[in-house]
């Protein structure tokens, strides 16, 4: 019969045979579920023949880097680099206004990380590289190759996705998917089996451009960043403690390039501007906006003020999807 703990087997016996016993295998770890548990499968089989990279693009949550690479060394004993790249992405969006504009530039400092990252372990190593394991699902594979007839047409793209593609092409690496026949609940099955810690799989999805499409326009004006993640934070351990994170699809802050008049203590501010956005969604492409109690947005939002220097404002998102999409930009 059919189950996760022979899929588990099924998987590490399918990875052992179709990687040579002298190949190496690299894979970039995003930080979600998917290449998470699609990394810890390929270590499994292989061990330290799997070269993970995490990249910090300087657009990522409240300690997230320090969060994943403790998932990732202290619970899952993957063997990763972490590049911190902060800088080399900010420079690149200074001034850089236009949604899909970021989206690009973000998606192309990636693959040219990616590609150091490939180059420096060939000259460790003395030989390329032969696999590069992906965290493709099922639903990703029907969506980029959609079957005849079904009507789906996606040569118009809303939003460029940039987690596909584009990865070392003097490489020529073969693609290792240990998840492509599975769906998102099979995956953190499987992820509870390999010991990913249960908070992790369960954490509300971020998208590849992170921050970035949080902060309205130049995310590299004044310390909006800065400010965004501490906002974020307040909010989501608000929603965590009030036992509410599993039953919202997402949550964040968003950061508006506006500023507004306050008074705080006996103070006129001149100061920032967040929006809170929570949804319930089935799978990311319709969405309803969550309802929250009253009590419980007026302790965020005065925790917000009392604690984030530079905002005098909190409101709340409340479209749902369509008219809106989840995210700001
Ligand atoms: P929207 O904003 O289009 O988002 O309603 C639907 C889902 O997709 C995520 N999202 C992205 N994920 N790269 C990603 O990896 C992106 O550029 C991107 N844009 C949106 C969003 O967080 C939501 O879960």
């Amino acid at each position: 019969s059919w189950n996760m703990e022979n899929l588990v087997d099924e998987e590490i016996k399918v990875i052992k045979g179709t990687v040579g016993p002298e190949d190496h295998v690299i894979c970039a770890l995003s930080g979600g579920v998917d290449s998470t548990v699609a990394a810890t499968l390929v270590y499994k089989a292989i061990g330290d023949r799997l070269h993970c990279v995490f990249v910090d693009n300087g657009l990522l949550r409240y300690k997230e880097r320090e969060r994943v690479m403790e998932t990732f060394e202290r619970d899952l004993h993957l063997p990763v680099t972490c590049v911190d790249a902060s800088e080399q992405f900010l420079s690149k969006l200074k001034g850089v206004i236009d949604p899909e504009t970021k989206r690009k530039i973000i998606g192309k400092e990636f693959i040219s990380i990616f590609d150091v990252f490939a180059h420096d372990l060939e000259k460790k190593l003395g030989k390329k590289p032969a696999y590069l394991v992906q965290g493709t699902l099922y639903p990703d594979v029907i969506e980029s190759c959609p079957p005849p007839g079904s009507g789906r047409n996606h040569s118009h793209t809303i939003k460029s996705h940039h987690n596909v593609g584009g990865l070392p092409k003097d490489m020529k690496l073969k693609l290792i998917e240990p998840l492509k026949l599975l769906f998102k609940d099979e995956v953190r099955q499987l992820g509870r089996i390999l010991n990913v810690p249960g908070a992790f799989l369960k954490r509300h999805p971020f998208p590849g451009p992170g921050l970035a499409v949080r902060v309205l326009g130049d995310v590299t004006e004044g310390n909006a960043l800065d400010i965004l993640r501490q906002v974020d934070e307040i909010f989501i351990q608000s929603i965590k403690d009030a036992g509410l994170y599993d039953s919202i699809w997402q949550a964040f802050a968003v950061f508006l390039p506006v500023r507004s008049v306050g008074v705080q203590g006996d103070q006129r501010t001149h100061s920032h501007v967040v929006a809170l956005r929570a949804v319930t969604s089935q799978d990311g492409m319709t969405a309803d906006w969550y309802y929250f109690e009253h009590k419980f947005l007026d302790d965020v939002a005065r925790k917000i003020c009392n604690s984030v220097r530079g905002v005098n404002r909190v409101v709340q998102d409340i479209t749902s999807k369509p008219p809106s999409t989840i995210e700001w930009e």
